[in-house]
């Protein structure tokens, strides 16, 4: 990054334990990353991230969705204003598991990602490891997209993926998915705060190079084993 050009300023939304924010956070870290974690927001004051951010000195916020019901807009308008009142530029949903509506998300557009642990468009929404392993998949893996107003949808800005084992379990393959989700969140942010990634209709363009040229098999093929 241009030692000049200032860190853009990243929010993160969580509802739970948080590990996606962890790997983001550690990420921006590093001084040559370009963007920073300004605070991270909580619709559950039980979310465990909200310590994790803390103990890292990144301000950490609840505001409770629950009192609001089904009143989207007015839990949202809270949430905006507190977005507004840290300057922020970008956000990263991490397992943040309230719906938001289409008004929030178009104000968004192209500056919200989320990660979804399967290689949309497959297996959005609820139980994505069960989905996987009904459908008798051999590759499936984690996906970070720009958010749309539809669950789990939006221009795919990066993936990564997996072998999926005969004897797994929604649990093995969660386990093998998250590792990956904790190499590709901070990857993904990257590029788009390094201004190193379009969006054109609906896909997403890379700006600069890096496209693996390996073709991933699953099972191996007899020969390799
Ligand atoms: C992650 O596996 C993330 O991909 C998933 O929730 C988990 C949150 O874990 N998100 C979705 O399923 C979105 N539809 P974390 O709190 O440890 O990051």
């Amino acid at each position: 990054m241009d030692r000049a050009s200032p860190k853009r300023r990243v929010a993160i939304l969580i509802s739970g334990r948080g590990s996606n924010m962890t790997a983001l956070i550690k990420a921006a870290m590093a001084e040559d990353y370009p963007a920073e974690i300004s605070v991270v927001m909580s619709n559950r004051a039980d979310a465990g991230g909200l310590e994790m951010a803390r103990a890292s000195g990144i301000p950490a916020v609840t505001i409770e969705s629950k009192p609001f019901g089904k009143d989207r807009a007015a839990f949202e308008a809270v949430l905006q204003a507190s977005l507004d009142e840290h300057r922020i530029e970008l956000i990263c949903l991490g397992g943040f598991m309230r719906l938001l509506t289409a008004e929030f998300v178009q104000r968004w557009y192209g500056r919200m990602l989320n990660i979804h642990p399967s290689l949309l468009p497959s297996f959005p929404g609820l139980d994505p490891h069960g989905q996987a392993l009904s459908a008798g998949v051999k590759i499936s893996g984690a996906t970070v997209h720009f958010v749309t107003p539809q669950t789990d949808a939006g221009p795919v800005l990066m993936q990564g993926a997996v072998a999926v084992r005969d004897d797994d379990t929604t649990d093995t393959l969660a386990e093998r998915i998250l590792a990956v989700e904790h190499r590709i969140y901070p990857e993904a942010l990257r590029l788009l705060a390094g201004g190193k990634v379009r969006l054109d209709g609906n896909v997403c363009r890379l700006e600069v190079g890096g496209v693996s040229s390996e073709p991933f098999i699953s099972p191996a093929p007899i020969e390799r084993r």
